[in-house]
């Protein structure tokens, strides 16, 4: 069974994937995915931009998983006209019937103009979820005033030294849950004594500490990694939990200054 949050249109998103932001299309992507999918992993995240939507598609098709039971992610490159348009040919590369969640990948022309063939995306059953990414607190003001569908979700750079807490809980405000891309810093921040200590204490890696502290704040996590030992030490993060002082240690290596505390409300958001 997954950890997952309840998205205001209704689907599960787990609180755990894999991001395969600068994978290379072809072996190296679908290795990923596979291992990623043989592990347990459940939640795929990709994007236009990425330009390996075929590769994921052919691993999730090949796993014989059922399509159903895989929360699959792309996202609407900005430099598109249209997103419905674009919806459908991330599908024809995917080579699958429907997303699970689109996201405009990040606010370029306004956070707003692409919305009404994000919506159309939805009304045409192509993607059962519509959200944002890269998306500032006002953006997301700006964008749910004028939504007939509501963001279900903001993907965001998360982790210990970007604590973006206000912006965290300006989208909680707005019926929005954050989803953290790049958890690990993109493997800067594996080498930080204080999360060095931390791991060595609960018995986990550091890569382990960094995922968990950001689930424990609500989010889905999506570490990237295209070797299968780390796609396998990244998905142990369930068997432990990290206690009050360890998290008050990582919340202590934040560098952004974001203060409101809406994430002193419980580390236990999901079910
Ligand atoms: P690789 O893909 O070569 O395995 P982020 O998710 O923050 O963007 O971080 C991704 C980076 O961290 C990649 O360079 C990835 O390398 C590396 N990485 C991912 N998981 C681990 C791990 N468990 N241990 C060490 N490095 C990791």
């Amino acid at each position: 069974t997954q950890l997952t949050r309840t998205l205001s249109n209704g689907t599960e998103l787990p609180l755990f994937g894999l991001g395969v932001w600068q994978v290379d299309d072809g072996a190296e992507c679908e290795r990923a995915v596979t291992w990623a999918l043989e592990a347990g992993y459940r939640l795929i995240d990709t994007a236009q931009a990425y330009q390996n939507e075929a590769s994921v598609g052919r691993a999730i098709r090949d796993s014989g998983i059922p399509r159903e039971e895989i929360f699959l992610t792309t996202k609407f490159y900005p430099g598109g006209k249209d997103a419905r348009v674009e919806a459908e040919k991330s599908l024809e590369r995917l080579g699958t019937p429907y997303l699970d969640l689109y996201l405009i990948h990040w606010p370029q022309g306004g956070p707003t103009w692409a919305w009404p063939g994000m919506q159309a995306a939805v009304e045409a059953g192509l993607t059962k979820g519509i959200g944002i990414s890269n998306f500032g607190a006002d953006e997301i003001q700006e964008l749910s005033k004028v939504a007939e569908i509501q963001p279900a979700v903001n993907q965001i750079q998360f982790s210990p030294f970007e604590y973006r807490r206000a912006l965290v809980d300006a989208g909680e405000a707005a019926g929005i849950v954050a989803q953290a891309y790049s958890p690990l810093g993109t493997g800067r921040h594996l080498g930080d004594p204080v999360v060095a200590r931390i791991a060595e204490a609960t018995g986990h890696t550091p890569a382990q500490v960094l995922i968990r502290w950001a689930m424990q704040k609500g989010l889905s996590v999506i570490p990237k990694s295209t070797h299968q030992p780390r796609i396998l030490e990244n998905y142990n993060v369930f068997d432990f939990e990290l206690d009050a002082a360890a998290v008050a240690d990582l919340d202590g290596l934040d560098t952004t200054g974001e203060t409101a505390d809406a994430l002193s409300r419980g580390n236990k958001w999901w079910s």
